[in-house]
């Protein structure tokens, strides 16, 4: 305890009755009972007790007190189940006020969560005396503290790398520092911590780990933000399964310590079959609604539409009763809305037969064998509704895997923790059909499969089939983390930058100081980083990572509590030798 209270408000229980104890805290609701007698619950972060206060006091919510009382059991009938402290209160109260407040700016009980976000962020220190945000806060540093004992008990050392940096490419924009000692340069502040920790590699550590505050601009989204936590770390002398074991009790280690059970074995799945079952390189596996494989059933169809090189299917259990006709129409504007050419519904009913029969607009253009081909795959059953797209393989999987989402996607709280880890990227995402340039999946540092080099020296088709040594780990339908073997000779990454199109003058000027390290001595290695943000979110049943950063971004990037970003002063321009001009447009 401290000097000024011998007990927390959330602690006083039976066992105190009859003892005198001071506590600390905020009025978080007051009650007048008579002329002369007033409850008063008194929050602190470990909850609320009860306060009877004798005589006249001019207190309000949110007001800072310090409470002397005696503890004492609540009379009959006014014991309260759903509070820890229910069955005591204090007596014979004595109140000193710390310090006066005004009435906060929303309520903090369970209306808060209704509240506007930007009212919320604006008063943050506020919200966060909510329960709900202590619990946050002090979950996600049990977390941290977790990771921290796993790692170290795992050999892996902590070094931390600098955030004023040359650029270092994950995929989104850098954030920006100008130079004052060298006005017209600008430092970048770290994507992620990645060419440090290769640098580590070769400077002999071994195993290192950071929990690295990484900056990326990007637009944000719900598992987003400007600013966030990884868990980054890297190996030496490692492979693949080396980094999947040790970021696996690491993931554990956190999740026991939080949720007091284990993770288990983790699957695994390629990343091509992680696509053509569920649409998704980061498949939610709480539920099946799997995409079922139906192109050859149509080899020889008569249905236009339906002649393309893939055509698969979901199906979706007992849901024709809840889909009316205008949500298929708004199911079949949504879809094209992610590519598709447009969207195949069919509902199941009773059959003349005893069987079943499949009810749509398009059944007339197909064959009985094509519908009881459809209806047999997808396991069809009266009362369900059967969703197919024909397209490409990427188009077809990615539509419908974001349709199984749509219909099927249980609430972040429910359906438990399913992790998976997805491994075998392709190396390349895309190539450029204008300049034949291949897209890296990840970063351009990613080892490619021993098996596939020689596919580097192919056409597109080849490129896009080269595999490469990437993994992510996946966590009911987020990407949880992602890592790679890491390419660790200068001649295989001047290649891959050969293919990027990044020229040796450009490789040079970026990351010449990577490729010179490499000149030296570098030990083959691998690694890993995972959303700290995300981790802890998932694991409180939040929808958005806000919910676990004290202090985040609103959606569109700023800080209504400091009002970040704000504008440069004139001197302090000239002082970096910027010069403000218009925005365009
Ligand atoms: P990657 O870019 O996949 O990999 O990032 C790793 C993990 O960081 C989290 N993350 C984010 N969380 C919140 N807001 C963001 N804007 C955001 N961006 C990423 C995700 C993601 O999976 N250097 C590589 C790792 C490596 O190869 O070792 C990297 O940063 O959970
Ligand atoms: P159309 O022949 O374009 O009039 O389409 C007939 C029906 O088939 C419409 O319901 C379309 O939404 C659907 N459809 C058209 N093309 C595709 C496709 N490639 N995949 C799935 N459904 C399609």
């Amino acid at each position: 305890m401290t000097s000024m209270r011998t007990l927390m408000c959330g602690e006083v229980r039976d066992d105190h009755v009859g003892s005198t104890v001071s506590l600390c805290g905020w009025v978080a609701r007051r009650r007048e009972h008579g002329e002369h007698l007033a409850f008063l619950d008194l929050r602190d972060h470990t909850g609320v007790v009860q306060c009877v206060v004798d005589g006249a006091h001019d207190l309000r919510s949110e007001w800072v007190v310090r409470v002397t009382g005696t503890v004492r059991p609540r009379p009959d009938g006014t014991v309260n189940p759903q509070l820890e402290t229910g069955t005591v209160e204090l007596g014979e109260c004595t109140v000193e006020v710390l310090a006066t407040a005004e009435p906060p700016p929303f309520p903090l009980d369970e209306r808060a969560g209704d509240v506007d976000e930007v009212v919320r962020l604006r008063h943050r220190y506020v919200d966060l005396r909510r329960p709900e945000m202590q619990r946050n806060l002090r979950t996600r540093a049990a977390a941290i503290a977790a990771i921290r004992r796993s790692m170290d008990d795992q050999g892996f050392l902590e070094v931390e790398t600098p955030l004023l940096i040359a650029s270092t490419p994950e995929g989104a924009r850098d954030f920006v520092v100008p130079s004052r000692h060298r006005p017209g340069s600008f430092y970048a502040l770290p994507q992620s911590p990645q060419l440090f920790k290769q640098l580590c590699m070769v400077g002999g550590v071994d195993r290192y780990y950071q929990v690295a505050r990484c900056l990326r601009d990007e637009d944000l989204r719900a598992d987003r933000q400007f600013e966030f936590t990884q868990l980054d770390a890297e190996m030496s002398f490692a492979g693949q399964e080396d980094v999947l074991e040790a970021i696996t009790a690491a993931v554990d280690a956190v999740v026991r310590t939080v949720r007091n059970e284990g993770i288990g074995e983790v699957p695994r799945t390629t990343w091509r079959e992680a696509v053509d079952r569920y649409g998704s390189d980061k498949p939610d596996i709480r539920f099946g609604m799997e995409l079922v494989e139906l192109t050859d059933l149509f080899s020889e169809t008569g249905f236009q539409a339906f002649r393309a090189g893939s055509i698969k299917g979901i199906r979706h259990a007992g849901g024709s009763e809840s889909t009316s006709r205008s949500r298929l129409d708004d199911l079949t504007e949504t879809c094209k809305r992610w590519g598709a050419k447009g969207l195949v519904w069919m509902r199941v009913e009773a059959g003349d037969d005893g069987g079943t029969t499949l009810v749509s607009p398009v059944a007339k253009f197909m064959s009985a064998a094509e519908l009881a081909g459809v209806a047999d795959r997808l396991g069809a059953e009266v009362g369900d509704v059967l969703y197919l797209v024909a397209d490409d393989w990427i188009r077809t999987t990615h539509v419908l895997g974001l349709l199984r989402l749509e219909l099927g996607r249980p609430p972040t709280h429910e359906g438990g923790l399913r992790f998976l880890w997805v491994v075998d990227f392709p190396l390349f995402e895309d190539v450029d059909g204008a300049t034949g340039r291949p897209v890296p999946a990840h970063h351009p540092f990613t080892m490619p499969h021993e098996e596939d080099l020689d596919l580097l020296d192919g056409d597109a088709e080849a490129l896009l089939r080269v595999r490469s040594q990437a993994y992510d780990l996946v966590l009911n339908g987020w990407e949880l983390g992602s890592g790679s073997v890491r390419i660790h000779r200068g001649d295989l990454q001047q290649r891959i930058f050969d293919l990027l199109g990044i020229s040796a003058e450009e490789a040079s000027a970026r990351f010449g100081f990577l490729l010179d390290a490499f000149r030296y001595g570098a030990p083959p290695h691998a690694g890993f980083a995972f959303g700290v943000d995300r981790l802890v979110a998932l694991l409180l049943g939040e929808e958005n990572i806000r919910e676990v950063i004290a202090f985040p971004k609103t959606q569109s990037g700023t800080d209504p509590l400091t009002g970040a970003p704000s504008e440069l002063d004139a001197p302090q321009l000239a002082d970096l030798g910027l010069r403000q001009v218009p925005p365009p447009g």
